[in-house]
């Protein structure tokens, strides 16, 4: 079905003011390209529509979890020690970060995580958060200075928000921003970029797009991670996960993989040619 692209604006209305987006700020790029890439597979609206609300659900992935932004900002608003090493700024942190399942998996292990993946990549001036979700409340266990420029992306605009809100407080620029990281990739030089438990779902949004999306990116070191079994914990990933870095992995590159707990880590880099 080819439609024009009023009628594509049209539908992309209608599913932002659907009552489970309508507060959210859902980036409307994201809408507008589920809406464009369906609407060829199918031959009513009707079943596109419904074909682009699932693939939606799959990408915003609701079911990880969804904090109360208000009352997070409100409670961010009333710590009056913003030290990255405070006590009630970590304390909040961890509440913040133990709300959605990407960052709550990865609490045990935070501290190593990165002094780790650090090791590998030297430590970053200026960072790219793909899809961050709730990760860069993470940033007073990284071990940077406030120095850093920490850009990071997300499609949910009171995440963005949010995230900007918790920067200003902490010193840092508030450089998170409501993108769609798949259709329009940052174009910024960075040292590192951290494109975490993402990769597998944008292969189900589009299969095979991981390759061109890496390949875009300025960034020396690519880190890739992904978990290594389902959500329920049923059934190993690391073969299939393995199977899509590789698939993915532009010319050129090396990658090297490193396990923590269970999340596979990929850092991925340029190879310097003579
Ligand atoms: C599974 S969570 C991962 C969060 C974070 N990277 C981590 O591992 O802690 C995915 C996040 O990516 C965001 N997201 C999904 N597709 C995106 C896209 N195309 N561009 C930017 N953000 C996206 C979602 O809104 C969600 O917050």
């Amino acid at each position: 079905m080819n439609l024009d692209e009023k009628t594509i604006q049209e539908l992309v209305t209608e599913v932002l003011n659907s009552k489970k987006y309508r507060k959210t700020g859902l980036n409307p790029a994201t809408v507008a390209d589920l809406v464009r890439q369906e609407m060829h597979k199918h031959t009513s609206i009707k079943t596109a529509l419904k074909a682009v609300k699932r693939k939606l659900h799959n990408v915003v992935a609701p079911y990880l979890g969804e904090p109360d932004y208000a009352g997070l900002s409100l409670k961010l608003a009333q710590i009056n020690d913003d030290a990255l090493d405070s006590e009630p700024l970590r304390t909040f942190c961890l509440d913040v970060l133990s709300q959605h399942a990407s960052t709550a998996e990865r609490i045990p292990l935070m501290t190593d995580f990165y002094h780790q993946l650090f090791e590998f990549t030297g430590k970053p001036n200026t960072i790219l958060d793909l899809a961050c979700g709730l990760h860069p409340l993470a940033f007073p266990w990284m071990g940077l200075p406030t120095t850093v420029h920490y850009y990071a992306y997300d499609i949910i605009q009171q995440r963005v928000d949010f995230i900007n809100l918790f920067f200003s407080k902490i010193g840092l620029a508030p450089l998170a921003e409501n993108r769609d990281i798949l259709v329009s990739p940052p174009t910024i030089r960075a040292d590192l970029g951290l494109f975490f438990k993402e990769a597998h779902r944008f292969e189900k949004r589009q299969p095979g797009c991981n390759r061109a999306f890496w390949k875009s990116l300025n960034v020396d070191t690519l880190v890739v991670s992904l978990p290594t079994q389902n959500l329920s914990g049923s059934h190993s990933l690391l073969e299939v996960h393995r199977n899509l870095v590789q698939a993915n992995l532009p010319e050129n590159r090396r990658v090297r993989e490193v396990l923590f707990g269970n999340e596979m880590v990929f850092i991925i880099e340029r190879v310097m040619k003579n």
